[in-house]
């Protein structure tokens, strides 16, 4: 959350700073600013909303070659002009921006205001700058003068999380960084060097990256970085290449980033399974895993660990491995998984699940795993990524850039990618070569699938009149087995985009409880593709129509239940197994269009942000 930009060399630094915050807004968008160092000393802009209103504040020729950047996403302190970083130190010539939360503020800034520090902000970032800026300028202390140890002195008193960029006004050469549970990753141009929390900010200006690792703290200057660790200790850091899966992510023919992630899902789903699968064995096989047949046999449960849409995906594919490699399986909230001191059974084989890479929640479940001796790997999209790189294997999924806030061709991906692992680990386990190659046929089929689902996707606009209508209080979404998970995708999405309260529930279950919730005419969409719980769900959206609620059935193409339903909507068959991936396909367009219908703001919804690095 949160997104830093800096630069340094001899280009002007505003043009620079302000792309790179256009390309890093999807990590927050409450507010924005920037610092450079002109002729006139430190130049402070910030302005509450978008990249757009800082960009009218700033004159176009602001003089100046190294500067930071920032936009925000808000945890302490509302949404205002005075909490928008950067923030300045008292002498008004140390500025920082910063990602992350320090735990330890409260203390921190009562101590301060006891020395007669005054706070500007309700921020716990200007607790940082001020204590940098009090070590820095103590004639008593060692670091006096010294930035780079300033700034250690300061952190070793914080708890919590950064990634933090500091300009000092004495050195207008060099930017000064730090990381600890925030990522920031640094480019290297031909006299020109760059930070950015993530390397979509950098792709326009460099390929030829060095990521910081936690405990780092820096000096970037027009020639590189040097790094060293908290104690002063130097590091050699390895200078990596970007990958062409860094793109553009721009908005293409389409209105909106959303539409366009949803509609390159056949594509993104050919891209995951190209190369991995192994028509003539009945099997796949995942490189980065680095899994022998002997380490395959060995796995004696799995678990599955991610947030929001990345959890939902977990929970199919737990779905997906326990029914067909029967392998115990289990999806976990990353959140709720790290703080519940979990057992971690040494045979048993993790799974990190995240479009970002980054999301603080699941790198804290990762490092809990890790702490006990456990066995965790990614199934990430960020090439690179802070989860890429602290599981050291894993599974790229390969959707290519996703930048709308709401997930979608991640979510796909993700199950497609859980798919392949299931047939690898099913062709070692339980199912044989024949039983196989019907599966890896049907895999291979859903691209197609999803691409003639997309063509004609049936009557999704008379769901968003249902959705819309004045009368609607609640959307309820029911589904059974692999299908419960894709109920809670829709619902998630449709908050997300579209502000609508809605419920999802496994669909047995809605009686014990949310069924007092209906009402006559109250929307209720069933995912009920052809399956063995079908049957059992057709009773259970008989009973909402008892109820007087409208239904509309998401169902396998050609199937009966249409009958059953106020509302038919028909995706192409596919193995019920599969059928996620064609289900939530109408869920995603009705989010989308419902959002659209109520003027919401689809790609950047209200107090969310894309990469979630705070917990
Ligand atoms: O980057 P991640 O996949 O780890 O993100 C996890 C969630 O924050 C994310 O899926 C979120 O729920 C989406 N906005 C949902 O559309």
């Amino acid at each position: 959350m949160c997104g830093i930009v800096a630069t340094v060399g001899s280009s002007q630094a505003t043009r620079i700073l302000l792309d790179g915050l256009h390309r890093l807004e999807y990590r927050g968008y409450d507010s924005a600013g920037l610092a450079v160092i002109g002729p006139d000393g430190l130049q402070l802009h910030r302005k509450v909303g978008r990249v757009q209103e800082l960009a009218g504040d700033v004159p176009e020729d602001l003089p100046g070659s190294i500067g930071i950047a920032h936009t925000r996403w808000a945890t302490h302190g509302e949404v205002t002009e005075d909490n928008a970083h950067p923030h300045l130190d008292s002498s008004g010539r140390i500025a920082v921006v910063h990602n992350g939360i320090i735990e330890n503020m409260a203390p921190l800034k009562a101590r301060l205001e006891a020395e007669g520090v005054v706070f500007r902000s309700q921020t716990d970032s200007e607790v940082l700058v001020h204590l940098i800026g009090r070590i820095y300028r103590d004639p008593e202390s060692p670091a006096c003068g010294d930035p780079l140890a300033a700034m250690r002195s300061a952190l070793r008193l914080v708890r919590g999380t950064w990634g933090i960029a500091v300009l000092f006004a004495d050195h207008p050469g060099a930017i000064f960084t730090a990381r600890n549970g925030s990522p920031l990753v640094v480019g290297l141009g031909d006299g020109q060097s760059y930070l950015a929390s993530d390397p979509q900010a950098l792709v326009p200006y460099t390929r030829r990256v060095v990521f910081l690792e936690d405990g780092d703290v820096a000096r970037i200057d027009a020639d590189g970085v040097q790094t060293t660790r908290m104690d002063g200790g130097a590091v050699d850091s390895a200078i990596e290449t970007l990958d062409d899966t860094w793109g553009e992510g721009d908005r293409g023919d389409y209105p909106h980033l959303m539409l366009k992630e949803i509609h390159e899902q056949p594509e993104a789903l050919e891209r995951c399974l190209s190369g991995r699968i192994v028509p003539e064995g009945g099997t796949a096989k995942l490189g980065g895993l680095d899994l022998d047949a002997r380490e395959l046999g060995r796995i004696s449960r799995i678990g599955l660990i991610g947030c929001g849409t990345a959890y939902y995906a977990c929970q199919v594919g737990a779905e997906l491995i326990e029914k067909l490699a029967r392998v115990p399986a289990k999806a976990e909230i990353a959140s709720e998984f790290r703080h519940r001191n979990p057992v971690i059974d040494p045979d048993a084989l993790f799974f990190a699940v995240s479009q970002s890479g980054e999301t603080a929640d699941t790198m804290g479940a990762i490092r809990e795993i890790q702490l006990k001796g456990g066995r965790v790997m990614g199934v990430v999209n960020v090439v690179g990524s802070s989860i890429a790189r602290a599981c050291g294997h894993g599974v790229y999924i390969h959707s290519g850039p996703e930048m709308a806030v709401a997930s979608t061709k991640a979510f796909s991906n993700m199950v497609a990618a859980l798919a392949v692992f299931t047939l690898m680990l099913a062709r070692q386990r339980t199912l044989s070569a024949h039983e196989g190659r019907r599966y890896v046929e049907q895999l291979r089929a859903v691209p197609d699938l999803v691409r003639r689902y997309l063509a004609n996707p049936g009557p999704i606009d008379t769901l968003v009149e249902w959705v819309t209508d004045p009368r609607t209080r609640m959307v309820l979404f029911l589904g059974r087995g692999g299908s419960a998970p894709v109920a809670a995708e829709g619902a998630l999405k449709l908050m997300e985009v579209a502000y609508v309260p809605c419920i999802a529930y496994p669909a047995g279950e809605m009686k014990h409880g949310p069924i007092a919730l209906l009402e006559r005419d109250a929307p209720v969409i069933v995912i009920a593709p052809r399956d063995e719980l079908r049957d059992k769900t057709l009773s259970n959206l008989q009973e909402c129509k008892a109820r007087g609620a409208r239904v509309a059935i998401i169902h396998s193409d050609g199937d009966a239940i249409a009958r059953h339903a106020d509302l038919s909507i028909p995706v192409p068959e596919t193995n019920p197994l599969f059928s996620p991936l064609l289900t939530v396909l109408p869920l995603q367009l009705l989010a989308y269009r419902t959002g659209l219908a109520l003027g919401r703001d689809i790609d950047r919804p209200r107090n969310l942000a894309k990469s979630v690095t705070v917990e």
